[in-house]
């Protein structure tokens, strides 16, 4: 079965093959700091995946990657949480409470096309955004493991 994805491939060549499993939140926080060092300003990350599978744990890898900041908080009551990075910021968001009719109006778009980062956990209540250049991870839950697919999605 799965395999332990551990390696010292630069992380570079890693994201050739699209699918992980981690055994432990420490790997998902992990594979999402390996993740961060192809982001680039601008980028667009969608994580997806039922309650509870990881996205917050993965943000939390990315985040620690770029701003060495130990532990990224949900921010499902904060909607958006910044972070200060070298020449960008990142935006962690969590659209879960957000009615996808006002999602627009509350400027979020603003966020998403510049130079910083967005990380968003529920990007389905953002409509139309599906077309949009972005990275797509969806996480899985299988028993104490979670299958983590990541896409490059044009
Ligand atoms: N391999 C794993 N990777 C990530 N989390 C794991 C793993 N195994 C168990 N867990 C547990 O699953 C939970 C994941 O929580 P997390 O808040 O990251 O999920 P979420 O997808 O952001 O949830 P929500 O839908 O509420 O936003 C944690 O309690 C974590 O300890
Ligand atoms: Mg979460």
């Amino acid at each position: 079965m799965a395999k332990n994805k551990k390696s010292n491939i630069p992380a570079t060549n890693i994201f050739n093959k699209n699918f992980f499993v981690t055994k432990s939140p420490q790997e998902t926080r992990n594979l999402g700091k390996k993740f961060a060092s192809i982001l680039k300003g601008g980028d667009i990350v969608f994580l997806k995946g039922d309650f509870g599978t990881g996205k917050t744990t993965f943000a939390q890898g990315i985040i620690k990657a770029f701003c060495d900041k130990d532990f990224a908080r949900s921010p499902s009551f904060a909607l958006i949480n910044e972070y200060d990075a070298v020449k960008l910021k990142l935006f962690h968001i969590d659209l879960y409470r957000l009615n996808p009719l006002i999602a627009r109006d509350i400027g979020i778009e603003e966020y998403l096309y510049g130079k910083n980062i967005s990380i968003i956990e529920w990007a389905d209540r953002l409509l139309d955004v599906e077309n949009d250049n972005h990275w797509d991870i969806e996480i899985e839950n299988m028993n104490s493991e979670r299958k983590i697919k990541i896409e490059n999605k044009k």
